[in-house]
């Protein structure tokens, strides 16, 4: 990987996911080989936001490296309630770790918090903005079910405050991917995301309704509107439940249909589809301990 730091899917070439996705597979087909992988070295989490997935898989992924993490806990109980800077913060933090994860609420906060250490920093989810690293196990889950080229894919729910779609949008620019978005009007992709994937030649086309496009998907990535972006809960609950897949949705949906979710999910996949071939999300859930696996040994391993 060319970067010291996961800030931005858009900072990742093919190159770089091909290389994270590899040994996540070489992971995959022997654990036991990473095991004391990085001995002696500790993860900081540094998480400014509530999290399940991330901040367990990249605790299991650290410890199953042969390594350790310290957490700096829920926010409640960090010095931050003091009036502690994110600065300085991570500023401290470094000193105990040899690499952070970071997530906050603040959109950018991640780029902020690297130029303030010299030990890799992932960013684990800035507000609306970004998080890569939900991007690279999205893509090995694609990889592994429907293959990278030639994808047809719909990205649905709220892609305005859904960071995973940013990242996952942008990364899909490297493949021969063509990229659907569903949404209300209210939350269509934004203008900035829109720019880059135009920018960068991608095959992008946007709807309101999913059944436009549903025939047509190798694979449907659902998102949670999440209402805890929105300004204004009268705007929320205009949009709230609009989204929602059932098995009779899916009646027009290909046999082999892959659905993802990055979880949580709030009432947007029926939980009548859980048990069927389509539903991915939670095999994609799990894939979040050997892709992180890799990301770290990545960077952790890249000679600074
Ligand atoms: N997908 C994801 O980021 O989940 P958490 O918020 O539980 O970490």
């Amino acid at each position: 990987m060319r970067q010291d730091h996961l800030i931005s899917a858009s900072h990742l070439s093919r190159e770089d996911i091909e290389a994270v996705l590899d040994r996540a597979a070489d992971i995959d087909d022997d654990p036991a080989a990473f095991r004391q992988r990085h001995a002696g070295k500790v993860l900081g989490l540094c998480f400014f936001e509530p999290s399940t997935r991330t901040r367990m898989s990249f605790d299991s992924a650290m410890k199953r490296l042969g390594g350790q993490t310290v957490d700096m806990g829920p926010v409640e109980s960090s010095s931050v309630k003091k009036g502690e800077t994110l600065a300085d913060t991570v500023r401290v933090v470094e000193g105990y770790a040899d690499a952070l994860v970071l997530r906050h609420p603040s959109e950018g906060a991640a780029t902020m918090a690297s130029e303030f250490v010299d030990v890799p920093l992932v960013n684990a989810g800035d507000g609306a903005g970004q998080h890569p690293s939900q991007t690279l196990l999205d893509l090995y889950t694609i990889r592994e079910n429907a293959g990278l080229d030639d994808l047809t894919i719909g990205i649905m729910g709220d892609l305005k405050y859904g960071r995973t779609v940013h990242s996952l949008a942008e990364a899909l620019t490297n493949f021969d991917a063509s990229q659907h978005f569903i949404s209300p009007e209210s939350l269509r992709l934004p203008r900035n995301v829109r720019y880059d994937l135009h920018a960068s030649g991608a095959q992008v086309r946007e709807h309101t309704e999913l059944d436009e496009v549903l025939p047509e998907l190798d694979v449907l990535y659902v998102t949670r509107i999440q209402r805890e972006r929105f300004p204004d809960e009268n705007e929320y609950r205009k949009v709230a439940g609009q989204y929602q897949i059932d098995s009779e949705t899916l009646e027009a949906a290909a046999d082999d249909l892959t659905i993802m979710h990055p979880l949580p999910r709030v009432d947007e996949i029926s939980p009548d589809i859980d048990d069927t071939d389509h539903a991915t999300y939670f095999e994609q859930a799990h894939n979040g301990i050997p892709v992180r696996m890799a990301l770290l040994d990545i960077l952790l391993s890249q000679d600074r």
